[in-house]
């Protein structure tokens, strides 16, 4: 059995890796450590928290006692390394909370692994999860390839980078065995109802504006987040060490563009007449240095593993419209802190 160390499993895109990893792996011991921050939620992983491969713990990836007694008492073997603040405009606002989860947090993590590790590295590995957003902004032709230069612009942005520096340092001044991989925007069920999609949906649903930043004319190119889970167990099963892998889904989309579809969706499964909510649409100020257009050219990962986005954009966005219209309560529990309450009934 091999000892496998998710950090940030209770969160959006960590939550669909260990659901995937404890499903399909039942020969790996899955230890998920996450600190169940704002965004970090048990709810996401009830329908697999009883099974015997799997182990929660709550704590930081800045705590250095508790990082390295994990590897000791858990023999993790692997490491996919999720956990992070991840909001841009948090970021804005907060920026020192940014570089003490994303850099401190990732500096305790390969400091535990390297020391665990380090009297035979065969069989290790410390995948770190990234974002194209470290490339910076493209105009409006161009993609990020892997060797694309390094120009972040946003606190959050800049704090990614700069674990990304670290790992790939790691690797360079200690042998540490890693990869690397950076994924554009993704979507999907469980998604914190402060990014884009989740908010927009939330906000259609209950009639209240749609804030717009700017123009809506910033492109993003967007990926199911089941399918960036796909890549993740892809990567971590064949990838080669020292890599960096792209992930994307070639779909490209202007944010009001995408925006009038998401209405589109959200008002036909509500029943209401085509259009309704476009009135909820209000242009508001920009983001500062709100980045235009981030575009991934996932071709490595394609040529050389084999990964292919599954799902087109039209069927998941209408999967995830209808995840959020089912699962209001999931949306009530997260947005009030009663889910508080469930952790502390279940856990303490
Ligand atoms: P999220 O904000 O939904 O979840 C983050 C998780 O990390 C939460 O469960 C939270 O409780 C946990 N966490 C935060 N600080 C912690 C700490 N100090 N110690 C332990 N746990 C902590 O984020 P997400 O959208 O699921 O993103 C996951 C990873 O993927 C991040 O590293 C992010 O940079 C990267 N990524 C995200 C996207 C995207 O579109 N969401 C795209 C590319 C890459
Ligand atoms: P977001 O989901 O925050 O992801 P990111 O900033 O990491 O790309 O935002 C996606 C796009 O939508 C981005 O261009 C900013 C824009 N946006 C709005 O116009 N209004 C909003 O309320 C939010 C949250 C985002």
């Amino acid at each position: 059995m091999r000892n496998i160390l998710i950090t940030g499993g209770a969160g959006f895109i960590g939550s669909h890796v260990v659901r995937l990893f404890v499903n399909n792996y039942p020969n790996d011991h899955i230890i998920n450590l996450d600190a169940l921050t704002y965004a970090g939620n048990l709810e996401n992983l009830k329908d697999i928290e009883h099974q015997s491969n799997y182990t929660f713990i709550k704590g930081d990836i800045c705590d250095e006692d508790l990082v390295k007694e994990l590897f000791s008492t858990y023999s993790i073997d692997r490491v996919i390394h999720l956990a992070a603040e991840s909001h841009v405009d948090r970021s804005i606002t907060d920026p020192l909370s940014f570089v003490k989860t994303n850099v401190y947090g990732t500096l305790s993590l390969l400091e535990a692994a390297k020391n665990s590790w380090k009297d035979n590295f065969e069989g290790k590995l410390f995948y770190h999860i990234s974002t194209d957003e470290v490339y910076g902004s493209l105009g409006k032709e161009g993609f990020f390839l892997e060797n694309t230069a390094y120009d972040p612009h946003s606190p959050y942005s800049a704090s990614k980078a700069s674990s990304d520096h670290f790992v790939r340092a790691y690797y360079n001044t200690y042998g540490l065995p890693i990869i690397i991989s950076n994924c554009s925007n993704n979507y999907g069920s469980h998604q914190f109802p402060e990014k884009l999609i989740p908010l927009f949906i939330n906000n259609i649903c209950n009639n209240k504006s749609l804030p717009v930043y700017g123009k809506g004319d910033n492109v993003r190119d967007w990926l199911y987040v089941e399918d960036h889970a796909k890549a993740i167990d892809v990567i971590f099963h064949k990838g080669k060490l020292g890599h960096t892998y792209n992930i994307g889904g070639f779909n490209e989309w202007k944010n009001i563009d995408l925006i009038k579809v998401l209405i589109k969706t959200v008002d036909k499964l509500l029943g209401r007449e085509e259009g309704t909510s476009e009135k909820l649409i209000t242009y508001v100020a920009d983001r500062a240095g709100h980045d235009f257009r981030y575009a991934i050219d996932s071709s490595k990962l394609k040529n050389e593993l084999g990964w292919e986005p599954s799902l087109q954009f039209e069927e998941g966005l209408k999967k995830t419209v209808k995840w959020y219209l089912e699962n209001e309560d999931w949306v009530q529990h997260v947005t009030s802190g009663a889910y508080q309450k469930y952790y502390q009934q279940m856990y303490e």
